[in-house]
């Protein structure tokens, strides 16, 4: 009776039982998954929320499917000073970039065709590609000192049913960045075989080195994905956007397709796009505690490594890190073991690495319960070798 779409194995797995189980126990864990910013002591105060949410348009209802000119002009705004001219009828508000993929992935595919996406990833992609019937395939992000996209291998992933690459810059987990050569490659790529690019760039604000923007793309049809939740900390909000760019012919029928689509559901409320540019505008209110906080769990974790039998793998920016272990190690039975020991650090399998032997942990805990979380794992870690 029920779509094979949705046929998931909601059992759950022996990480996501035993934590739930400790939890309920009451026992203290220090989280070291936490990638929610109010729950990290980053979040907004309920007075500047409050200030930035009282419009006296909040009784108005006005319906517009790319979403009202004054927060698509901050949008314009906010990828000028990333170094891409936008204009603001080049952009769509979506009500979270979750919702941004789900629209893209409705206007570029028909059930059974094909993205690409990178490896390793963010796990939520399969359910996003899933729910629209469409299916992904890998392309292989690789480590030699740092990330690199394999170009040869994503040119032979590219098949009949392809409709699109995703590219997410910074990367979740790796922190992979796109640098001008890999764009030009991806939009002579998708240029040639007609197809879009999907440039995920909800952490760029917090990128290491100078990077390129899927924005700023001319060869190709390509698309900008980022939002409040991930720019300003405000995952609550429920406001993100979508930045077309590329060659006239190719956006105008897109544009024209995805404000139907986005027309369908209205689904961004009106108080968030009243908001959206007072909010984006005093981003750094956010970014500048987030980098200090990312900066200083960065630092740590490097002195953390020193001796220690992990490597912390080289990033380009982002809110997590990777820490490299060796194939041997049994990642579940490593995340099971650390729960014991009251730390909560997510295994690579769940973000799809091409070899076993990582653990994935967020950057965004307050730095005393960071600092005795990794020095745990350390511990762990140590205790495991001398076995
Ligand atoms: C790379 C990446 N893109 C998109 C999202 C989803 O962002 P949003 O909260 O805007 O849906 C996440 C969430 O963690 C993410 O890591």
């Amino acid at each position: 009776m029920l779509s094979r779409r949705t046929a998931w194995d909601l059992a759950g797995n022996r990480l996501s039982s035993r934590l739930e189980a400790l939890r309920a126990a009451g026992r203290p864990l220090l989280d070291l998954s936490e990638a929610n910013p109010t729950r990290c002591g980053l979040g907004w105060s309920a007075a500047e929320l409050g200030a930035a949410l009282a419009d006296p348009r909040v009784s108005d209802y006005e319906p517009t499917p790319q979403g009202l000119p004054a927060a698509r002009e901050a949008v314009a705004a906010y990828l000028a000073g990333h170094g891409a001219a936008v204009p603001p009828e080049r952009i769509l508000l979506t009500s979270s970039t979750s919702e941004a993929y789900a629209l893209l992935f409705k206007l570029l595919c028909d059930p059974g065709d094909e993205v690409l996406v990178p490896s390793p990833s963010y796990p939520l992609l399969d359910l996003l590609a899933g729910l629209e019937s469409v299916a992904l395939r890998r392309y292989p992000l690789r480590y030699d000192g740092e990330w690199h996209l394999d170009r040869a291998a994503l040119a032979a992933a590219v098949g009949p049913r392809t409709r699109a690459v995703v590219a997410v810059s910074p990367s979740n987990p790796t922190g992979w960045l796109l640098d001008a050569g890999d764009l030009a490659f991806l939009e002579a790529l998708a240029g040639e075989r007609g197809l879009a690019l999907l440039g995920d760039e909800v952490f760029a604000d917090t990128a290491l080195a100078p990077r390129a923007s899927a924005a700023g793309a001319r060869g190709c049809l390509a698309f900008h994905l980022s939002g409040l939740s991930k720019v300003c900390g405000l995952p609550q909000l429920k406001a993100g956007w979508i930045a077309a760019a590329g060659p006239e012919p190719l956006v105008a029928p897109a544009l024209a397709r995805l404000e139907v689509v986005a027309d369908t559901w209205l689904s961004v409320s009106g108080p968030a796009q009243l908001a959206l540019p007072a909010l984006l505008g005093r981003r750094e209110r956010f970014l500048g505690p987030l980098r200090e906080r990312l900066g200083q769990n960065r630092r740590a974790l490097a002195s953390e490594a020193e001796g220690a039998p992990f490597d912390l793998l080289r990033s380009g920016g982002g809110w997590s890190a990777v820490l490299r272990l060796g194939e041997a190690v049994d990642e579940e039975a490593l995340c099971l073991a650390l729960l014991e020991d009251g730390v909560v650090a997510q295994p690579g399998f769940f973000y799809d690495f091409e070899r076993n032997g990582h653990l994935v942990i967020s950057l965004l805990p307050e730095p005393g319960r960071f600092k005795d979380g990794i020095s745990r794992i350390g511990a762990r870690l140590r205790y495991k070798r001398a076995q």
